[in-house]
């Protein structure tokens, strides 16, 4: 457990040992805020994710004997919490994103970049009962007028959906310049810039003979609102 999560959970503890904790539980006192809601963007996929032909935790290739998308190859792994840091289980986790030249399988993507047949350009995943995902991707490409970022939609069972988009720590000079990532708080944009270095990939690889292959791994935390406070994760 993180030193700043230790702090939290004194400070939250000596409010109860002063009286003072039942009030802020009352008043639904957060020790550890949600991740902050963004745009859906227009390309969200049609049809839906889970009515798609492919979409599997592997978005480098349609299935495991199809020929591998372009781009650099990553790993994201990542948690489901809720506020008092419970991991969730059974949270649909569903990601989309653009290919390595920087274009959605979307009807409404008019820009001109080649599409990447081989690209899943999505992925709908379940976490388990320690709340874990992760998926195997490609470096999303740049569009213009974003700096380039992972879309998702989280599905949780009595919990408001939650809508948002990760970000690369390595891309700071073009995330500096996108409106929608600045115009979070500091402390929001970053639980939601991911930093990547490079680490055995382990599961969930489909590649059998590639146990010992590396990848840059990213971790992406997600901290879920409370079961009866909609707006606190409703997307813009
Ligand atoms: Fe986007």
């Amino acid at each position: 457990m993180s030193s700043a999560s230790n702090r939290r959970r004194f400070l939250a503890k000596a409010a109860v040992a002063s009286g003072f904790g039942a009030s802020l539980v009352q008043r639904g006192f957060s020790w550890e805020p949600p991740t902050a809601s963004a745009t859906k963007g227009p390309f969200y996929p049609v049809p839906e994710i889970a009515k798609q032909k492919y979409y599997d935790a592997d978005l480098t290739r349609l299935d495991p004997q199809s020929p591998v998308a372009d781009g650099e190859q990553i790993i994201v792994r990542g948690v489901v919490v809720d506020m008092d840091e419970k991991p969730l289980d059974q949270v649909i986790v569903e990601v989309w994103q653009s290919c390595a030249s920087g274009r959605y399988n979307h009807p409404q993507d008019k820009n001109d970049r080649p599409a990447d047949p081989n690209f899943q350009y999505w992925a709908r995943i379940l976490t388990g009962a320690d709340g874990a995902f992760s998926f195997r991707t490609i470096q999303p490409g740049k569009y213009p007028g974003r700096t380039p970022h992972i879309h998702y939609r989280l599905v949780a069972p009595t919990r408001p959906e939650l809508v948002t988009q990760m970000y690369f720590e390595s891309q700071s000079e073009y995330n500096k310049k996108d409106g929608i990532y600045m115009e979070l708080k500091p402390e929001q944009r970053k639980a939601v810039t991911v930093g990547f270095e490079s680490k055995p990939i382990g599961s969930p690889s489909t590649d059998a003979a590639g146990q010992n292959e590396k990848l840059p791994t990213g971790y992406f935390r997600i901290v879920l609102g409370p079961k009866n406070d909609a707006k606190a994760t409703q997307p813009m």
